[in-house]
């Protein structure tokens, strides 16, 4: 199809989207502050993964006023495995925002929204359709693929000026009625028929008809992406260091990667045996025991979005701690149920820990 044959993918859209649409917590009502919250929950997480976590939050956080004033601690351990935490930090200066601002209403206009931390337009737009019916299109991933297969479109997806494109075309095309169900039926359809890696359900799709790529069997020729420069790789040596039934964790710096959460002490490089037992001698315990926590011979990886860690990790045991030291010393316990631990070193210590 021709870009200008778009509005035609609408009611077949809506009509699909009613019969099939996905029963999410999410989708119980319009609440923007709910609509808002699985936004930035879905923006880097699978859907299944995020049902728990919003349910959860939701309990906890039911409304603006509570995540404003929230700890961080509390909040951190509600997003605790989702990563990203900077997602997390925006929300409650937003939810902040709002309450000064806006006396803890949601603001419903689309500028309004896109000038609150962390929502960029992707998310003003699904805010403002979902919740307030706006004609405001929300293209994220599975828009774009959905998109450029109808249109056998080949730009690079990544460029920002192409995806404003993509927006703008739509826009063009919204319903009088049923806008954030519009929204979703896009999303949903790219995550459920229009799903990537070149298959596709096509014989379940209600744009089959209209679908450049199906009559030309090209679907897996789209959406075109930029190659990513690859991830940078970094060594660290982790370790897990116990006194009695405490474990010694510390805060990271506030820039740069996890900024400010905690943290397994950690230096960086993978350090060798002598290296290990020097950098402890220079720390305020004795030591008892010292060994090389084995994952298989390979060391522990963390993806992030531009780096990868890769980790050896080193199991000390302290017979005695000086009363100062530079570390918060915690029970497993409480580093199950208090603290938020990112990912990265919650996957060494578990894998070590056992
Ligand atoms: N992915 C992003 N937003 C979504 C939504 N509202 N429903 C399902 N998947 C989504
Ligand atoms: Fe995607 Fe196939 Fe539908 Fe085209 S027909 S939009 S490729 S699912």
């Amino acid at each position: 199809m021709e870009q200008n044959q778009l509005g035609e993918i609408v009611a077949p859209l809506l009509d699909w989207y009613g019969k099939h649409k996905r029963c999410l917590p999410w989708r119980r009502d319009r609440e923007p502050y709910h609509i808002w919250i699985s936004e930035i929950m879905l923006q880097q997480t699978r859907v299944e993964a995020v049902i728990p976590y919003y349910e959860r939050f939701m309990e906890r956080l039911p409304c603006v006023a509570s995540l404003a004033s929230c700890e961080d601690e509390e909040l951190f351990k509600l997003w605790e495995g989702l990563g990203y935490y900077s997602r997390a930090r925006n929300l409650k200066k937003a939810a902040q925002e709002i309450c000064t601002k806006y006396q803890g209403t949601f603001p419903c206009k689309f500028e309004e929204i896109l000038d609150l931390p962390g929502i960029g337009a992707y998310t003003a737009g699904a805010i403002s359709s979902i919740a307030f019916e706006a004609p405001r299109a929300a293209v994220d991933g599975n828009v774009l693929r959905v998109i450029t297969r109808l249109t056998q479109d080949c730009r690079d997806i990544t460029d920002a000026k192409f995806r404003a494109e993509i927006t703008e075309a739509l826009e063009r095309i919204y319903p009088q009625a049923g806008r954030g169900d519009f929204t979703q039926s896009l999303m949903e359809l790219g995550a459920v028929v229009c799903v990537p890696n070149g298959k596709p359900k096509c014989e379940d799709c209600p744009l089959v008809f209209l679908c450049g790529a199906y009559q030309n069997n090209t679907q897996s020729l789209y959406p075109v992406k930029k190659k990513k420069a690859a991830r940078k790789i970094e060594q660290k040596t982790i370790f897990i260091i116990k006194y009695q039934d405490m474990i010694a964790i510390r805060k990271r710096e506030s820039k740069g990667v996890l900024s400010g959460m905690w943290e397994l002490p950690n230096l960086d490089g993978e350090l060798t045996k002598a290296q290990v037992l020097q950098w402890i001698s220079e720390q305020q315990f004795a030591v008892g025991d010292i060994q090389k926590s084995d994952n298989a011979g390979k060391p522990f990886k963390h993806i992030f979005t531009h780096i990868e860690w890769h980790m050896t990790c080193w199991l000390v045991t302290c017979e005695s701690v000086a009363k100062e030291n530079s570390f918060t010393w915690v029970t497993a316990r409480q580093l199950e149920s208090d603290i938020a631990l990112p990912t990265a070193f919650k996957k060494v210590f578990e894998k070590t820990n056992r």
